[in-house]
């Protein structure tokens, strides 16, 4: 039953004390929320790992990247488990780092070394490594607008990996143009681009969040058509029309922020993930909160770590015999290191 699989994790928790670190991204399920040590952003989440020295194992719940930028800023002391292997994220898978190799050669031939890689965290710890390599570095939804900034001290030309609109809602806010933005499609193995060549600033990766596009343009027609008096704040995640029609965009710790301080009887439709919405639904009775997309918009990944698969991790460290390890090759993990530094550098 739940009770007997609560009662177990609470007692496996008691039994390793400091020797565990649960750190929980705000998406994950009420279930396993409950049992977190920390609960945060991608950003929050990345710092928390580096200065946990004390624990033996983190249990990640969260998605493989994220427990993959754990194990990298822990240099490796501890062991990181991820609760359930089959939790990817769909945006990271979205740039191969084949691809990325390609892509960047047929680049260079266009534009030359003008050009800084950025990579979101939403990204294999292989993309981190080829940003790292190149004088690049990561970026959080939280410090996006900062880190492309850096990026432009640097070099002329960014190239923003995985997600297309976060690339291009910051370089946006920044004062680019899109028409200096250009699109590069790895599936095509070719740039989308109308103008000339030496207008171009950013270079979007063609990837996205499926959980983020799913709200459209509908969606905010709608809200503002039935709910007049609601804001409506979204992700940056969101395609680039949404965010614009929107009241305000920011990560996801922006968006908790931006609730927690309105006031009582204020009236809101969030565009984020649907665990994140429910929560901030409940916690806040005293408001009037919605989901912008009424169907509500999950991360499958994310929400395959549960409460079984939480407690059967738990069981295994009990047991000393850990599974699910996440271990970041030697070489990879000291050139994404490189990428991830240049970031926690700039807080
Ligand atoms: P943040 O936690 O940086 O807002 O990222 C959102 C997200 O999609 C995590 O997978
Ligand atoms: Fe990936 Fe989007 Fe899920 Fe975040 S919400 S883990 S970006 S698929």
């Amino acid at each position: 039953t739940v009770k007997e699989l609560e009662d177990r994790a609470r007692e496996i928790k008691n039994n390793l004390g400091d020797k565990l670190f649960i750190p929980g991204h705000h998406y994950q399920k009420d279930e396993v929320i409950q049992f977190a040590d920390a609960t945060g952003d991608s950003l929050k989440l990345a710092q928390l790992s580096q200065e946990n020295t004390e624990a033996e194992y983190i249990v990640f719940c969260g998605v493989h990247f994220m427990a993959e930028t754990a194990d990298i800023l822990t240099a490796q002391r501890q062991k990181v488990l991820l609760p359930d292997m089959r939790a990817g994220c769909s945006m990271a898978d979205m740039a191969d780092i084949r691809q990325t190799e390609r892509a960047w050669t047929k680049l260079q031939d266009m534009f030359g070394d003008t050009m800084i890689p950025l990579t979101y965290v939403n990204s294999t710890a292989a993309i981190k490594a080829f940003v790292g390599r190149h004088g690049g570095a990561t970026v959080t939804s939280s410090n996006a607008e900062k880190m492309v900034s850096w990026a432009f001290e640097q070099m002329p030309r960014v190239v923003f990996l995985p997600d297309q609109h976060l690339g291009r809602n910051t370089a946006y806010n920044l004062g680019i143009g899109l028409e200096e933005m250009a699109v590069w499609n790895p599936i095509k193995d070719q740039l989308e681009y109308e103008g000339a060549l030496e207008d171009i600033k950013v270079i979007l990766w063609k990837g996205h969040c499926s959980v983020h596009e799913n709200f459209t343009v509908e969606n905010v027609k709608e809200v503002r058509d039935q709910h007049p008096e609601m804001k409506i704040i979204v992700h940056p995640e969101c395609r680039r029309e949404v965010v614009e029609l929107s009241d305000m965009a920011g990560s996801t710790n922006y968006i908790i922020d931006a609730i927690e301080r309105s006031e009582p009887g204020s009236a809101w439709a969030i565009g984020t993930e649907m665990n994140l919405v429910k929560r901030i639904i409940n916690q806040h009775r005293d408001k009037k909160i919605i989901s912008l997309n009424p169907h509500m918009c999950p991360c499958l990944t994310m929400n395959r770590i549960d409460l079984p698969h939480l407690v059967w991790c738990l069981e295994t460290i009990g047991l000393g015999e850990s599974q699910n390890l996440i271990r970041v090759e030697e070489q990879t993990a000291a050139y994404a290191k490189l990428a991830l530094d240049r970031m926690l550098e700039r807080p």
